[in-house]
């Protein structure tokens, strides 16, 4: 029997999850309810994470993206997006459904907003559809998009939600595509163009800005690997877009910080502790190359004006398309960093492999890559272990990670302050009749437990980590996985719009207002 089967076993016999030898006892709920089904080896106690604490003004926070929640995407003379165009083609969603009304919060927004108080959050992490601001991607603005964000963001700040805006998560205006998408390294002048108009227009209200939510993926799961839209697959494409963000992200911190004096500006990068698979030196320098490429690729670039070592042998520089000068384009230094966790990677050595054929898209945050190693350049294979349990979304849990990572990002950086951007799990629980109609996710409020008692731990050995935000406010439209996954920790039903909070949310709620996990 192999360990997970072992562990399996064990936790059927005792009727309820056990973590690191103790049983976890879900807070709140019935004695069925509290079986909870999370196990991780060697993960924290319960005793932990009773004693966990978050220091006072620790800004308790959720996000989401609007594609994902906004719908209305044709209304007030919004443009079409590359995620419009990719979910309008036969073929590229899970379940054959679209964002078209998604979760309807662009009418629904103050009752979401009030949701967001009522669970006792500070701080609520959106982002803005350019589109709807610049239906064709540049020119003047749209001001029926520009007015419904000014209205948004005020009921924000009428709820007590620090408004934390993304300026970028994923949906780019088609007739930008159309001009040849992120690898054209005109956008980038596009792109801070659009963030000056946001600066000018919300500016004196919000002080946060990150300019793209994880833009490695958008690069490599929208333009090498064809996953995400507008689903190109080529890797040269792929070098070019992500050299073409990195010069935007430093575009834009120039553009924001010239329009408006009160504006902060960090990132909000899809990041995974990388783990070398054996101890091999060569599997500690592929989880290196990992961690330069998958995790500070652009923070490196706006810390220091140049990029990590993230290649075998020379950098693919010239086929990325850089130029005398880019370096000071770059270079742009954040106010703060900010970051996602959701799992982590074990990660092995390609660089004797000669053929190479790019990686796959098989959920969240998830690159399968080949046997054979990624590419040519950075020569390393990762993996998603399976040591410890699956959400439903299929992604390991490993609380331990976050520690980790924000550990590391630490240490490499300087202490920054640290906003962890997203974090969460997908299962995909429902209101329950016989109880009420109520939501018992009890394995959300483990996952969340552990993390969240990791993450203390960190910030209690030194690092400055003054957010975190949940991976979701609701339920939404997870990209290609359309409504096949639920993040949200508020029910969504999309017959109706009908929210229903679920246990994790009441449990999030009580956590915000105690800074404690039970
Ligand atoms: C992140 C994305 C977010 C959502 C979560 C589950 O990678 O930023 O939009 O899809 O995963």
């Amino acid at each position: 029997m192999d360990r997970r089967a072992f562990l399996g076993n064990t936790l059927a016999a005792a009727g309820g999850a056990l973590v690191g030898g103790r049983v976890l006892r879900a807070a709140g709920g019935t004695q069925r309810e509290s079986a909870v089904r999370a196990q991780v080896p060697g993960a924290i106690g319960q005793s932990e994470i009773e004693a966990a604490r978050f220091p006072d003004g620790f800004l308790w926070g959720t996000a989401t993206a609007a594609f994902q929640v906004e719908g209305a995407w044709q209304e007030d003379g919004k443009g079409e997006s590359i995620w419009d165009r990719f979910t309008h083609t036969p073929g590229k969603v899970r379940g054959a459904t679209n964002a078209d009304v998604a979760c309807d919060q662009y009418h629904l927004y103050a009752q979401d907003m009030a949701l967001a108080k009522k669970i006792n959050q500070k701080s609520y992490r959106f982002s803005i559809s350019w589109p709807r601001i610049q239906p064709t991607g540049t020119g003047a603005p749209n001001m029926k998009g520009v007015d419904h964000y000014s209205k948004i963001v005020d009921e924000m700040l009428k709820n007590g939600l620090r408004p934390f805006c993304t300026i970028y998560h994923w949906d780019l205006p088609q007739a930008l595509e159309d001009k040849g998408g992120w690898p054209n390294r005109d956008l980038a002048g596009y792109y801070a163009d659009y963030a000056g108009i946001l600066a000018k227009h919300l500016g004196d209200r919000i002080t946060i800005w990150a300019p793209f939510n994880m833009p490695w993926s958008v690069a490599y799961m929208g333009y090498g690997v064809g996953a995400l839209a507008p689903g190109r697959a080529d890797f040269d494409d792929f070098l070019k877009a992500l050299h073409t963000l990195t010069l935007a992200q430093g575009q834009a911190l120039r553009s924001i910080k010239a329009t408006s004096s009160k504006a902060t500006v960090g990132s909000a990068y899809g990041m995974c502790p990388a783990y070398p698979k054996t101890d091999s030196d060569e599997d500690h320098a592929a989880a290196s190359r990992y961690h330069a490429m998958n995790n500070v690729f652009l923070l490196e670039a706006a810390m220091h004006g140049r990029y990590p070592k993230a290649f075998v042998g020379d950098a693919p520089y010239d086929k990325m398309g850089m130029k005398p000068g880019d370096e000071e384009i770059m270079h742009a230094p954040l106010d703060w960093v900010g970051f996602h966790y959701y799992t982590r990677r074990h990660v092995s050595d390609a660089s004797k492999v000669q053929a190479f054929s790019g990686g796959g898209f098989s959920g969240t945050e998830i690159e399968a890559d080949p046997a054979t190693g990624r590419d040519p350049y950075t020569r390393f294979r990762a993996e998603m272990p399976t040591e410890g349990p699956l959400t439903e979304s299929g992604l390991e849990v490993w609380p331990r990670g976050i520690y980790d990572l924000v550990m590391q990002i630490s240490k490499e950086y300087n202490n920054p302050i640290i906003e962890i951007t997203e974090s969460g799990c997908g299962y995909l629980d429902a209101p329950y009749e016989k109880e009420n109609g109520r939501v018992p996710d009890t394995r959300r409020i483990a996952w969340f437990q552990q993390e969240l008692a990791e993450l203390a731990r960190a910030i209690k050995d030194g690092a400055k980590v003054r957010s975190f935000h949940a991976w979701s406010l609701i339920d939404n439209f997870e990209w290609g996985n359309g409504h096949t996954e639920r993040y949200g920790l508020i029910y969504v039903d999309y017959r109706d719009q009908k929210r229903t909070i679920k246990d994790s949310g009441l449990w999030y709620g009580r956590v915000a207002a105690t800074n404690r996990l039970t």
